[in-house]
């Protein structure tokens, strides 16, 4: 495993970087079973869309070395995180594979398409860097510098490599570019400290905001584009992604920003009609610490297609109404 990964292969196992010791320890989870599979997911040890739904392909190829039914292995995993339809696109994918296998075929083949799913989740990231990257150095010609907001971790945390809404900050970084990145604190799980760390990691110019301090600074002109994930994008556009990202958009709506959607094809649900059709996770009241009154805690919302100015994928930019012309 080396410093930059999230998910490995290691002795017929699967190591983890655990998210939920970060930033202040880099440890790691050996996986060895559908059970350690499914908690990894669960307990958000891994977490971001594309890296739950590579996690929950190794899971399928863990649980049938246990001996278990593929059935049993698919809806297990399939009940650990509802919104980020990658998990489910990744099941489905592993079970469309394993159903024409023959029984004895199930296993290779299942560690197979695992790796495959891996393999173009960090292919796919790198081609979102370099579509976006083209976003970045249009605002860089004419001002000479881009600042970038970004809200959650959507960085090579949450994927198998690169990121999506942040592999053309990498991209443009890496190109000499001068990128600078506000990272909104994210509460209640503070993905936005992982997102801090990762950008310190690669000497990435940025700065730690609250989540209630956006507004203010598009008002004031200090964001030139915002950039986030998705968990899950409806088929008209409307995109699921950490709770707080459609103030984002309101705010950046107001203020005349571009709000940009950075996921893989795999993170669209062409099933899904729209973002009212999206179920949002509802995670538990111990995440805003010990509290003695009614909570309630909504892990993602809705940003409307209206206020998104394109989604940049592995396969170009595309405007939130026009996803239909990448239906596979
Ligand atoms: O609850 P999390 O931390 O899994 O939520 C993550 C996000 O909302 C990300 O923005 C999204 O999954 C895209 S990750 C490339």
């Amino acid at each position: 495993m080396n410093e930059l990964s999230t998910i490995a292969e290691d002795g017929g196992d699967i190591v983890i970087l655990d998210q939920t010791k970060l930033p202040r320890e880099t440890t790691y989870q050996r996986l060895k079973t559908l059970a350690d599979a499914a908690h990894a997911i669960r307990s958000m040890q891994v977490r971001g869309a594309p890296l739950i739904g590579a996690t929950a392909a190794y899971g399928v190829a863990l649980g049938l070395r246990e001996g278990k039914p593929l059935d049993e292995i698919l809806a297990t995993l399939a009940a650990t995180r509802p919104t980020a339809v990658n998990l489910h696109w990744a099941l489905e994918r592993m079970r469309r594979v394993l159903e024409k296998s023959a029984l004895a075929e199930r296993l290779p083949r299942a560690w197979e398409e695992a790796r495959a799913i891996a393999r173009e989740d960090r292919e796919a990231n790198a081609a979102i860097g370099r579509h976006g990257l083209a976003v970045l150095e249009a605002i860089v010609e004419r001002k000479g510098a881009v600042s970038v907001m970004t809200h959650c971790n959507a960085g090579w945390l949450a994927t198998v490599a690169h990121g999506t809404a942040l592999a053309p900050i990498y991209a443009a970084h890496a190109a000499g570019l001068a990128v600078h990145v506000w990272v909104s604190e994210t509460r209640p799980r503070n993905q936005g400290r992982l997102t801090a760390w990762e950008l310190a990691q690669s000497q990435v110019p940025h700065t730690f905001i609250a989540d209630n301090a956006a507004g203010l600074l598009m008002m004031q002109g200090k964001v030139d584009v915002v950039i986030v994930g998705a968990d899950r994008i409806a088929a008209n556009g409307d995109t699921a992604n950490k709770v707080g990202t459609y103030l984002k958009a309101l705010a950046a709506h107001a203020h005349e920003v571009p709000f940009y959607v950075a996921a893989p094809v795999s993170t669209i649900d062409f099933a899904c009609p729209n973002g009212a059709q999206i179920p949002i996770e509802e995670r538990a009241a111990e995440e805003f610490g010990e509290l003695h009154t009614p909570v309630a805690n909504p892990a993602f919302d809705i940003t409307p297609a209206a206020l998104i100015s394109g989604i940049i994928t592995e396969r170009g930019i595309v405007a939130a109404n026009e996803l239909l012309r990448l239906k596979p």
